[in-house]
């Protein structure tokens, strides 16, 4: 039948088609996420630590949109955040300070005062991301007359196979503290213990990751220098493992969540860590699946040249999800209000956006007549509206929440002439 999420129909939920008049149900392009299935999610991986002490510290990047970041809060996560903006979202979501991690290249001063000025004690720890970058932090925990918690995002020089613009933890990234700069790194937090803790060591090797080899060499690379840490009588109170787990965007994922925590905390406890807290920093898994973007159809086109193309073009464009123009992303596109038809049972249509860019291609699909007044573009719950811009004077897209069985927030777009009146500037 039908498409649902959160047991509800999708097409009950929106104005769907182009061509009617407005009706009272919010527009498309528009997100729809399932809360409940959110924290689901983060619960099972809560449970593949098999009882390990474990922060899941959700990667707020993925989806920054209150409700979904509440929820996880709720169900007991904190969060790595990488800006001011993220930092107010995950304590104004009710997030706890000392459940927080600020990673980053580049913090402002701004940025660090927030983070080291958050709730009594400032923030779970500041990753520092260079040497470079500990005498800055030095300098406005004194200025504030607070000590700061830092770890060490130690670039472990792990090839991880993942799209290149994920790849994070090889030697010619920009992220972490290369292997070689750990003694200047640990000589300059010595230096000023007054002002500075060291509290944890991580790394984050890539993102999408559909096993958990570069993940658990990440790990390795972490645990032999919180060994070392051990053996010099300076413990850390947590290691960090990072995020990256896959999931399954059509093309299969063999390992879940849980599978990456297992891992993990029987690597931690073979390593005798067993114990010490383990912070993980997963994004995607825990609400790209949960996520969809439903779009009306606008048209169709047919080019009679060899060979002969169908396009089917909507009304969400590269500037709603841009995961494909920019990645070569595949994601599943499907009827909103019929069943997929089996691949290679019907035409293929590529199915495309109405922005001024060739890039804005969503790849083939196959559709059955008749074709369906609206589609829906799974897996778009992590890394579709945060990436999101305003290009080609589209207003960002309509956010619809789930939770309990019903519509529980609808965050509605601008129409045309809201966009343009923020545009004109008086
Ligand atoms: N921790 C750090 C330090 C990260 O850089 C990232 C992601 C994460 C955690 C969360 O990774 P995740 O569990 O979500 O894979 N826009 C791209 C993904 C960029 C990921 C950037 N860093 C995409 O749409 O695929």
């Amino acid at each position: 039948g039908a498409a649902t999420m959160g047991g509800l129909r999708l097409e009950d939920l929106l104005d769907l088609g182009t061509e009617s008049p407005q009706g009272e149900r919010p527009r498309t392009p528009a997100y729809v996420y399932d809360v409940d299935a959110i924290v689901q999610a983060a619960r099972d991986l809560s449970a593949g630590f098999e009882g390990a002490p474990h922060l899941i510290a959700y990667a707020v990047k993925a989806n920054t949109a209150g409700p979904i970041v509440r929820a996880l809060g709720a169900a007991g996560c904190g969060a790595e955040v990488v800006s001011g903006g993220e930092l107010a979202v995950a304590l104004g979501a009710g997030i706890p300070a000392e459940s927080i991690l600020f990673s980053g290249v580049a913090k402002t001063a701004r940025e660090i005062d927030q983070a080291i000025g958050a709730g009594d004690r400032g923030i779970l720890a500041l990753q520092m991301e260079s040497v470079e970058e500990i005498p800055r932090v030095v300098a406005r925990a004194r200025a504030l007359g607070r000590k700061a918690r830092v770890a060490f995002r130690v670039n472990p020089s792990v090839e991880a196979d993942t799209h290149a613009h994920v790849a994070t933890g090889h030697d010619e990234a920009k992220f972490g503290i290369a292997l070689a700069d750990l003694p200047a790194a640990y000589e300059t937090v010595d230096a000023a213990r007054d002002a500075l803790e060291l509290v944890g060591l991580g790394c984050h090797v890539g993102s999408q990751l559909t096993r958990t080899d570069e993940y658990l060499e990440g790990a390795r690379v972490v645990l032999d220098l919180a060994a070392e840490r051990r053996a010099a009588g300076k413990p850390l109170a947590y290691v960090d493992c990072g995020g990256g787990y896959g999931i399954d965007y059509g093309a299969g994922c063999p390992v879940t969540p849980a599978d990456f925590a297992r891992a993990a905390s029987r690597l931690v406890a073979e390593r005798g860590f067993g114990g010490t807290r383990i912070v993980v920093e997963p994004g995607r898994a825990l609400v790209a699946p949960y996520g969809v973007l439903c779009a009306s159809v606008v048209m169709t086109k047919c080019s009679r040249g060899e060979p002969t193309r169908r396009w089917l073009m909507i009304d969400a464009g590269m500037n709603d999800l841009i995961r494909p123009a920019l990645y070569g992303a595949k994601h599943r596109i499907e009827p909103i209000d019929a069943p997929p038809p089996a691949a290679g049972a019907a035409p293929g249509y590529r199915v495309v956006g109405p922005v001024c860019e060739s890039s804005d291609d969503f790849g083939e699909h196959p559709f059955a007549e008749p074709l369906p007044r609206a589609v829906v573009v799974r897996d778009a719950g992590a890394y579709g509206f945060v990436m999101a811009s305003e290009y080609n004077g589209r207003g960002l897209p309509t956010e619809i929440f789930l939770a309990g069985g019903r519509v529980a927030t609808v965050h509605a777009s601008r129409d045309a002439a809201a966009w343009a009146a923020s545009r004109l500037f008086g």
